[in-house]
């Protein structure tokens, strides 16, 4: 394989993360056929908007095979991708088949919450509308290692606070467990591709700076495109997450590049441009500046 093709991690960097990640995730369990039987649980104190955002969060978290399958199709484990991408791929998937077994579970406890609480009233029909959805075309639209892992550094970042953020205002004692439980999942998400990018930028420097702006410029929700109503729905499921907000992910990726131009100083010009970049085309600066 062409080594100069994209830019990898070479798996002695990738292991301690890996490893972090699962030491800490096989101690993380959490049971989603434990929840209170159907009569305990108070249908009456959700909001007709709580609903549909659980309906849609579903939808998201379904699409878990598809994107398990993305990962494995971008980092196989085969003949041509040779011996030493094969064993960092080999050394990734320690991580991919904790981290899907992880976003199956949310999918499947918030189908099995949504039949418990009425938010659904039939499973085959709930099933059928999420296979639907499931089967339509799904590409990330990035190529490079990097930008699949800046995508998701985003992507888990947005649904920590966005369960954090729900499970604030919910007044259901199950549904504010389990959004609770999906949290601290992402929240673990979250650190480890955080880790993946500090990896990236310590190992190939500033040349990855503009692969990761162009995935913050052009950042969009998983589905955006294949949803139906999906504008519509993403705006009024914000709605039912006060703290809640599209950008807040962006605003946290510039602050963590922000802080690499500390600790490389030699950088600080590269990173603080892509910063400024990731911040202006996304309208996240303040309209007076105070230099
Ligand atoms: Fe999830
Ligand atoms: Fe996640």
């Amino acid at each position: 394989m062409d080594n100069t093709a994209s830019l990898e991690l070479p798996v002695h960097l990738l292991r301690p993360i890996v490893t972090k990640f699962n030491m800490i995730a096989d101690s993380s369990n959490w049971n989603r056929f434990l929840s209170p039987p159907a009569e305990s649980l108070g249908e009456g104190l959700l909001s007709e908007g709580q609903k549909e955002a659980i309906a849609f969060c579903t939808i998201i978290e379904d699409h878990t095979p598809r994107y398990i399958e993305d990962y494995r199709r971008r980092f196989p484990i085969d003949a041509p991708s040779g011996i030493e991408r094969s064993l960092a791929n080999r050394e990734l998937f320690h991580f991919l088949v904790r981290w899907g077994l992880e976003e199956d579970r949310h999918a499947q406890a918030l189908s099995m919450y949504q039949i418990q609480s009425g938010i659904a009233r039939n499973l085959e029909e709930m099933e059928e509308e999420l296979i639907r959805e499931n089967i339509k075309d799904f590409d990330l639209g990035f190529s490079e290692p990097v930008q699949v892992f800046t995508y998701t550094f985003l992507q888990e970042k947005a649904t920590q606070i966005y369960y954090q953020s729900l499970a604030r205002v919910v007044r259901e004692p199950t549904l504010k467990m389990l959004l609770l439980n999906l949290a601290r999942d992402e929240s673990r998400h979250f650190s480890f591709f955080a880790d993946i990018l500090d990896a990236f930028i310590a190992h190939h420097g500033p040349r990855i700076l503009p692969l990761v702006v162009d995935v913050a410029v052009h950042y969009r929700m998983p589905l955006c495109s294949t949803l139906p109503d999906y504008a519509r729905r993403a705006v009024r499921m914000a709605r039912e997450a006060p703290g809640y907000s599209r950008k807040k992910p962006l605003e946290l990726l510039a602050g963590h590049l922000a802080g690499w131009s500390k600790k490389m100083p030699d950088w600080q010009k590269e990173i603080t441009d892509a910063v400024e970049e990731i911040l202006q085309k996304n309208n996240l600066l303040p309209r007076t500046r105070h230099i």
